[in-house]
Formats: structure tokens, C-alpha cells, sequence
């Protein structure tokens, strides 16, 4: 059975949780878009791990983890990560990148910082990764990917046609510092030696080897089905796309080669950086989750925007991103809520109407509240509990409710960070 992670909502979800459950039977672990942007906790052993670009099923050792075209790689950060990982012991001997990943140049970081910080209406609130412009240029056509680093006549021939327009662009529109063919190359070369262990000219070998004996795969989705450049809350999104779909482009296998799509979901909403949120809570409420929560971002450390499960943008997601399931985690969060919301459908203020389906045009959701229900909280600590029978009736009657909301199963519910406080509902 070959299996994608996805987020279903802004991120954040406890992607890198569930997929590292998965990992344990999983050969063929496969990131397939985005890039640093990504912040994936791991928790085990009594250990902490952060990734960023990496596959989480590193952590098994023995499995092979590539990284695929879909993706954007900033050499240095790549680097870093790997270096942190050898210290702490990890065998990387099969992380694998694709040689069609893009790079992020040192230019992209600067352009999406100086978008950011000089923006006052529009601003998105990124990651400041670069990623944005990095996507452009790929789309552009002007990127480099790394296969670029081991060709030096394919890299000047390339670099003849970029620096040119990339240096008009910083100069004249952003005001920013240029960059010689030299300076890049040496740059170039400099990459070249962080990938040379990693990149993977043989990928195709290894993508059919697995295909023909039937390895099981993981496709490992990074941010969320609303942050999807096509499907999310646009312009307030990322450059990439984290849909299920986005697995059959990014990796280099078609879409038959998926089985399930996991969509990852936690029991209430949280957002890093601007755009809309129907049901966040800017009161008592929203601080109550986050800090029981920990919700704070693992790449920039900024604050998460909390708020009510929201079944409308849920729906959504589970249709755009191809959901088949749903992971629901940090139910736990909730112990000591006696109350909790769901939201079914949202309002338009000005005129009353009622939207079930989620309304793709984002800016009148500042004229939209939403609609609640209201459930019992279970008022008990249900972080040690490992079957599904013996969760509270009200915790049950929450996550049967949801179910029924979504119309996919809920087939996994995570009560904690720790691999082991998991519960598999109606395993097989
Ligand atoms: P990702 O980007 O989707 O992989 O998620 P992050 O790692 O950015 O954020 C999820 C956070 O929630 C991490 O700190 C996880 O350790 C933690 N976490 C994951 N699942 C659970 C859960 O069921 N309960 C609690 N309390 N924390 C969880
Ligand atoms: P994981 O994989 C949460 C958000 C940023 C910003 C928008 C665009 O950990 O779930 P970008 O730097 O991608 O151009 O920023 O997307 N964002 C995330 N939010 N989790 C993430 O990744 C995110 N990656 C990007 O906060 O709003
Ligand atoms: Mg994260």
C-alpha cells in the first residue's frame, strides 16, 4: 500500500508525526514539494528531532529517503540538517536527492526578505526561505536545479542567460546587490561538494526497483491543503503544491502509484503568517489552545493563529487534496476543555447567507463568521490511552462527529507527540 501524508489544513498539523508512524513500514520514503519552509517534529526515544527537508523516516536508518523534483533545496540549510543528524548518530546513507530539485540562490532568500519586509498591504507573511521566488524562477524557466552543479558548461551556459535578467530585476526592482558569473560559480561549486554525497543521478533505477518488487511507498507532504498555491486561501499560500496531487508530480511516479491519501488534521486550527481564518479565536480561548497547545512554529518560532475545527475549509480539503482518511491529531489538547466548537457552516454578515461549501474567494471572508455547534469536553487526561474503546464517550462522540462532517474515516487519532501515543482506529 503506498501512502501520501498531507496536510489538510494551514500546516502544522503533526505531518511529520504521523508520517514517521508510517515510515516504520514504508522502503521508499519520497518529500515531494516545498522546502525549509517545512518545520517536521519528530518525537522518540525521548528525543526531539526537527526536520526540514529531509524525510522524517531517516530516522530508521536503512531506508532509502529521497527528496524529489518537486521540491526547492537551499544548499546551506540542506547542509546544516544533514550535519546535525551524523552528530546525533543517524545513519544518512540513504537520503537521496533528485538532480531536478531547484536551488534556492542566495538571491531568492533576499528578494522573498525584502518583499516581506518592505510590503504593507499584500504582505503574506513567509517563511523568508526564498521560496517563493525560487517557484518563480522555476516556473520562469531561469532556475537552476542541481543537476546544473555538476555540469560546469550546462552552468555557464545557464548562467549567460540568467545573471543578466536577475541582476536588472534586483538592481532596478529591488534595489538589491548583483552577482558576477564568477561569484555564482564559485557558489556552484561550493553546493556542488554539500550534494555531491546525496544527489541521485540514478533515480529512475531506483524509483522502478521499487515499483517492480512492490516496495511499500511513502510520499511525505509538506504545509497544508489551504497553503496549496492553486487550492488555498490565494494570494496567502505557499508556491508549491502540498494537495495529494502534488505527490504525483513532485516524486516522479504517476498518480496510480497511490493508494491512500492521509490527510492530516488537528482536532482544532492553527495558521503561521497572514490570511484568512473564519474561526480563528483572538480571545482567552485561542491563548488557552496555544499554550496548552505549543503552538509556536518550528521553522521561525513565531506564534500560531488558533482557533475552532472548521468543517467547511475540512471538506474542502478533502476533496481538493484527494483525501482517502483522516489522521486527527492533538485531540489531547482539549483535557480540559468543558466545552468545545465545531464549525459547520459559515455566514455572510451582510446579507445572511449561509455557505456550506467553502467560499474560494477570500477576500470577503472578513464578512463571514461561523456557524458552531457545540460539544461536551471528556474533562479527562487521555494522553496514555492506546485503543479507541477506552477514550472518553464524549472524546468518541468528537471524533465520530467529525467523521460524519468529513464523510472519510478517522484512522488514526493522536493523543500526544510521542510516536507511541497513537491509537490506530479499527486496525487491520
Ligand atoms: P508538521 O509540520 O505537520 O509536521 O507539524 P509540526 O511539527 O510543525 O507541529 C506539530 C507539533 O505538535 C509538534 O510539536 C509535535 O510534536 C506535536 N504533536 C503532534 N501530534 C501531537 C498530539 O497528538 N498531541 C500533542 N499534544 N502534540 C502533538
Ligand atoms: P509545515 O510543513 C505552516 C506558511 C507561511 C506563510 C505561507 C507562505 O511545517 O506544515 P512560504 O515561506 O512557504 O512562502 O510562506 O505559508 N507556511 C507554513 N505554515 N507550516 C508550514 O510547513 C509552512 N510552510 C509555509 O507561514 O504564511
Ligand atoms: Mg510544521
Amino acid at each position: 500500500m503506498n501512502k501520501v501524508v498531507v496536510g489538510a489544513q494551514w500546516g502544522d498539523e503533526g505531518k511529520a508525526k504521523i508520517t514517521d508512524l508510517l515510515a516504520q513500514n514504508a522502503d521508499l520514503i519520497i518529500r515531494y514539494q516545498g522546502g525549509c519552509n517545512a518545520g517536521h517534529t519528530v518525537v522518540a526515544h525521548n528525543k526531539t528531532f526537527k526536520f526540514h527537508l529531509i524525510p522524517s523516516g531517516i530516522l530508521y536508518g536503512g531506508k532509502t529517503c529521497f527528496i524529489g523534483a518537486g521540491t526547492v533545496i537551499l544548499p546551506e540549510y540542506f547542509d546544516e540538517e544533514v550535519q546535525g543528524l551524523i552528530k546525533e548518530g543517524i545513519d544518512v546513507s540513504g537520503l537521496k536527492v533528485s538532480p531536478l530539485a531547484s536551488i534556492t540562490m542566495p538571491y531568492h532568500t533576499e528578494v522573498d526578505g525584502y518583499s516581506e519586509s518592505t510590503a504593507t498591504k499584500g504582505k503574506i507573511g513567509t517563511t523568508k526561505k526564498g521560496i517563493g521566488p525560487t517557484y518563480t524562477d522555476k516556473m520562469a524557466r531561469i532556475g537552476l536545479k542541481i543537476e546544473d552543479l555538476f555540469d560546469d558548461e550546462a552552468l555557464s551556459e545557464k548562467l549567460d542567460i540568467i545573471l543578466p535578467l536577475k541582476n536588472k530585476t534586483l538592481k532596478e526592482v529591488y534595489g538589491l546587490k548583483t552577482y558576477t558569473k564568477e561569484e555564482i560559480t564559485a557558489l556552484c561549486k561550493k553546493y556542488a561538494e554539500i550534494f555531491r554525497p546525496y544527489v541521485c543521478f540514478d533515480w529512475q533505477t531506483i524509483l522502478e526497483d521499487a515499483k517492480r518488487a512492490n516496495k511499500a511507498v511513502l510520499f511525505e507532504g509538506a504545509q497544508g491543503v489551504m497553503l496549496d498555491i492553486d487550492y488555498g486561501t490565494y494570494p496567502f499560500v505557499t508556491s508549491s503544491n502540498p494537495i495529494g496531487g502534488g505527490a504525483a508530480t513532485g516524486s516522479g511516479y504517476g498518480p496510480k502509484m497511490i493508494d491512500e491519501v492521509i490527510g492530516v488534521a488537528k482536532a482544532y486550527v492553527t495558521r503561521v503568517g497572514e490570511g484568512p481564518f473564519v474561526t480563528e479565536l483572538t480571545d482567552k480561548t485561542g491563548e488557552k489552545i496555544r499554550e496548552i497547545g505549543h503552538e509556536f512554529g518550528v521553522t521561525t518560532g513565531r506564534p500560531r493563529r488558533c482557533g475552532w475545527f472548521d468543517a467547511v475549509t475540512m471538506r474542502y480539503a478533502v476533496l481538493t487534496g484527494g483525501l482517502t482518511s483522516v489522521a486527527l491529531t492533538k485531540i489531547d489538547v482539549f483535557d480540559n476543555f468543558e466545552e468545545i466548537k465545531v464549525c459547520t457552516a459559515y455566514k455572510d454578515k451582510r446579507d445572511g447567507k449561509i455557505y456550506k461549501n467553502y467560499p474560494t474567494n477570500v477576500f470577503m471572508h472578513k464578512y463571514l463568521e461561523p456557524i458552531y455547534e457545540t460539544h461536551k469536553g471528556w474533562m479527562q487526561d487521555i494522553s496514555g490511552i492506546k485503543e479507541y474503546e477506552k477514550l472518553p464517550q464524549n472524546a468518541r462522540n468528537y471524533i465520530k462527529r467529525l467523521e460524519k462532517l468529513l464523510e472519510v474515516p478517522i484512522s488514526i487519532v493522536s493523543v500526544g507527540p510521542d510516536r507511541e501515543q497513537t491509537i490506530f482506529v479499527n486496525p487491520q
